[in-house]
């Protein structure tokens, strides 16, 4: 299995549009130690030829035009991306799925409750349905990837229910209860040659089911919105904090560092960064602080093949 980063930040990337904090200037000035960063993605192959997307995000035409993989190379209208895989319906999930109309044939992989809220949307009528399959995915069953021509990727993909939230702009109407309802908010596991990959950008917290799941898997890349549940209140950038916003922080008791410490994972990787956590800085005492406990930081273009 291949595997490569896309995009490394949370929602608004890093530097995001209307932040003039520190470390936004920074990225915006070309700071090597303040890498830019792009929106949470991540591209997985089985052959290195033929791509399938985790997440569809609003960065995803720059992605591609970074990314040499993702570069048509066969017929005069192709593209080696054959699918898209999605984790939940917020933004910076779904909003890159625009980018791909033109009539390009691709499989659309989500859960029925992410698939209803494409399905209210007439925006997303323009990725054709002669074009473009949507499929369900119901939670826990596993399944194989195919390739567009009918053969196996030989990646065996499943979805399974991680505590989140729903979409912000869903919040309110028949979604009273912002945790959200099962299939809302799921993680991706991967496996391919006995490995296993497991993509969760969003978590609100750390369970037994999940835990037990994580335990033994080759690459994890997992939520890292924020350092601090208050930090974006603290820093005056908004009036959330992490819990309101459906993910757990990195540091703390009930942080992610501390939840990881005894579960066996070969490599750790924190992807959805959020432009306030200073874990982006390279030179933070934050980013060596995580590094120290085995914690890796996802940037774009970052290889993380099992
Ligand atoms: C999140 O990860 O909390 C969401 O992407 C926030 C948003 O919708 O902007
Ligand atoms: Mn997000």
């Amino acid at each position: 299995m291949k595997a490569v980063v896309l995009g490394a930040a949370a929602g608004g990337g890093f530097p995001q549009w209307n932040s003039n904090a520190e470390a936004c200037r920074r990225a915006r000035a070309g700071d090597s130690k303040a890498a830019a960063r792009t929106q949470a993605s991540l591209a997985v192959s089985g052959d290195g030829e033929r791509w399938f997307l985790i997440n569809a995000s609003p960065d995803l035409r720059q992605q591609i035009q970074a990314q040499p993989i993702l570069h048509p190379r066969r017929a005069l209208r192709s593209s080696p991306i054959e699918g898209v895989i999605l984790t939940g319906a917020d933004v910076d999930a779904i909003a890159g799925l625009l980018h791909l109309r033109e009539r390009q044939p691709f499989s659309l992989y989500a859960t029925q409750r992410v698939l209803d809220v494409l399905d209210a949307n007439p925006i997303f009528g323009v990725l054709s349905p002669e074009c473009v399959l949507r499929e369900e995915v119901p939670l826990g069953q596993p399944f194989t990837l195919s390739h567009l021509d009918g053969s196996a990727s030989g990646l065996e993909v499943e979805l399974f229910d991680v505590p989140g939230k729903v979409a912000l702009y869903l919040e309110g109407g028949r979604n009273t209860d912002l945790a959200g309802q099962p299939g809302d908010t799921v993680g991706v596991e991967i496996r391919a040659d006995g490995q296993r990959l497991i993509y969760i950008p969003g978590c609100a917290r750390m369970t037994d089911a999940l835990r037990r799941r994580l335990s033994g898997a080759a690459v994890v890349l997992f939520d890292g919105t924020l350092w601090r549940d208050d930090e974006m209140v603290a820093l005056g950038l908004g009036p959330k904090t992490g819990q309101r916003m459906g993910h757990m922080s990195v540091s703390g008791p009930d942080g992610t560092v501390a939840a990881f410490r005894d579960i066996p994972v070969k490599r750790r990787i924190l992807i959805h960064i959020n432009n306030s956590n200073p874990i982006l800085l390279d030179d933070s005492a934050e980013r060596i602080a995580v590094e120290k406990e085995g914690w890796e930081v996802a940037y774009d273009g970052m290889e993380v093949s099992p």
